[in-house]
């Protein structure tokens, strides 16, 4: 017997659970199918995120920093500390106990919502009267018929072409965040989100950490003038990052890794570690979804193929998340979740890709939304910038941690922000102020007639929207 609801959605991440609660609250009648197991075998809902991407390694960047702050950071503030240690070992129970709050947290929360929760794989089946049906695959089969289907399956980590991941040696993010012991050597390829993200986890931990990069230019997507300060900051902190490299063969062994590469002067090179972390981006995830067997439209990279709706070539079928395309971003996802339960509801759920903010958790935190100062210029767009360095501000100096700066990017004309970006400590919390205020369309004086809290890191934000206009006050 076949169990009827009004929306099936499959994946249990951050896009497809946030659409379960969201479809639920608009009175819908909601499963939500998800696959992930936990160490015993039980159900652990929050797709990469909650396992294996976001939550995990926030929190070893927490653990590691604690650390770092402990050994170079606590002498200033006449503070000693003797015979710092790191026990790896607690470090990654404390995660795993973190991730296990959160898988729990959204069980909670399907049952607070009246979602069906359905543990295990779900794959579309064609049904006998032409239409499909969702198998799904678990400890027991069942079939579910559904009016609408949420598409949520995520990505998984890409592996480098004949190198695939052991998870021992080769590790994709997974293997990433569960190293038994600080490794003497790491090397990373990639210098993108995850290559810096772990990279300082494991550096700070006390890890000789090599990072190779394909593109000659360091985090190409970010702000030139914000990229080249955060360069600057982990220059200084060891975190040994090559630009313009070519990647050979890799060889793995008892003793670890093995990379033969071409420097960006086109010299042989070689480095070897112990262990070694692939992070050269994600690809969309669709095995075992069955999509081909009716006729659900993949693109280029294996996306599922959308429209501006989310709505896929299949009549009441829609994608969401990393599955599809644009930014592979959690909090992307979980708006398209819920713009999607809503259209679904009859209502006008919308995302506005111009103002998704974009952070990397490193120290120090780099934190943008909107456009670059090269985008601008490539898109022949008259603007005024201002700038103002975390080192002139108060909350900062006492804080300890004056890297970096926060830059406005306005229109010449009106004087519309276009873009912030930031580089520097609690950047992440920064930017929400820089979102809203693109949301409502405010100019950099709007920011800059604004009363920010003194002393507060956030006064960098309402000083570098005075700078635009050439009158900062502490600077
Ligand atoms: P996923 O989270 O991948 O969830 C998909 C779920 O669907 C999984 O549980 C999977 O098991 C399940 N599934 C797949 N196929 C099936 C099937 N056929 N049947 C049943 N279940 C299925 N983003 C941020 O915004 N901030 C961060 O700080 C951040 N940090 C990250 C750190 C790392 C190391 C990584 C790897 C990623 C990070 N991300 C971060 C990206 C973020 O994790 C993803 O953008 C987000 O998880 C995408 O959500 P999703 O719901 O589309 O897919
Ligand atoms: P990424 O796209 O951020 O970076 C990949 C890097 O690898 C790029 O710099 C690219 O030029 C380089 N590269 C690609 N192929 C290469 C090769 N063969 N040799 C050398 N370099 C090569 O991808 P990453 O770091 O794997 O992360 C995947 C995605 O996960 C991110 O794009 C982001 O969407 C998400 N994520 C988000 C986080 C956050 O929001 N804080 C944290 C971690 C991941």
């Amino acid at each position: 017997m076949s169990k009827q609801f009004d929306v099936i959605v499959i994946g249990g991440g951050p896009g497809g659970y946030v659409a379960a609660i969201r479809a639920a609250q608009l009175g819908k009648n909601v499963a939500c199918i998800d696959e992930w197991k936990n160490d015993k075998g039980g159900p652990a809902p929050g797709g990469t995120c909650t396992n294996v991407g976001c939550i995990p390694s926030k929190a070893l960047l927490q653990s590691s920093e604690h650390f770092e702050h402990a050994n170079h950071h606590f002498a200033d503030h006449g503070i000693s500390a003797k015979d710092i240690k790191i026990d790896v070992a607690k470090m990654i129970g404390r995660k795993d106990a973190v991730v296990k709050q959160n898988n729990d947290g959204i069980l909670y929360l399907f049952k607070k919502n009246k979602v069906s929760f359905f543990h295990g794989r779900g794959s579309f089946v064609k049904a006998v009267d032409g239409g499909y049906e969702i198998k799904v695959a678990g400890a027991t089969e069942e079939t579910l018929v559904g009016n609408q289907i949420i598409v949520a399956t995520g990505s998984n980590a890409r592996a480098l072409p004949g190198v695939p991941f052991d998870e021992v040696n080769v590790l994709s993010n997974d293997g990433a965040l569960r190293i038994g012991a600080v490794p003497k050597k790491l090397a990373l390829i990639g210098s993108g989100v995850i290559g810096l993200e772990m990279g300082s986890v494991w550096r700070r931990l006390g890890a000789e950490v090599t990072i190779l990069e394909g593109l000659p230019t360091f985090l190409g997507a970010v702000d030139e003038q914000i990229a080249k300060e955060a360069k600057k900051a982990f220059d200084k902190q060891g975190l040994k990052i090559e630009l313009g490299v070519k990647v050979g063969e890799v060889k793995t062994g008892k003793k670890g890794v093995s990379i033969a590469y071409t420097n960006a002067k086109g010299e042989a090179q070689q480095l070897d570690a112990d262990k070694l972390i692939v992070s050269i981006g994600r690809v969309p995830n669709t095995i075992g979804l069955n999509a081909e067997a009716v006729g659900l439209q993949l693109g280029e990279r294996g996306e599922i193929v959308v429209d501006g709706d989310c709505k896929t070539n299949l009549p009441g079928v829609w994608a969401v998340g990393d599955v599809v395309r644009g930014p592979m971003l959690a909090h992307k996802a979980e708006e398209e979740g819920v713009a999607v339960a809503e259209r679904i509801a009859g209502q006008h759920g919308h995302v506005n890709f111009n103002t998704i903010p974009w952070v990397i958790y490193t120290s120090p935190e780099i934190a943008w939304v909107g456009r670059t100062e090269q985008q601008l210029k490539a898109d022949g767009v008259k603007y005024k910038a201002g700038t103002f360095p975390f080192l002139a501000n108060g909350r900062a100096r006492a804080l300890g941690d004056t890297t970096g700066m926060v830059k406005f990017l306005a229109d010449a004309a009106t004087d519309e922000i276009l873009g912030v970006h930031i580089v520097g400590p609690m950047a992440s919390e920064l930017i929400a102020e820089a979102v809203v205020a693109m949301e409502f369309k405010a100019s950099a004086e709007d920011i800059a007639r604004i009363c920010h809290a003194h002393p507060s890191l956030s006064e960098a934000t309402k000083e570098a929207a005075l700078a635009v206009d050439k009158r900062t006050l502490n600077f």
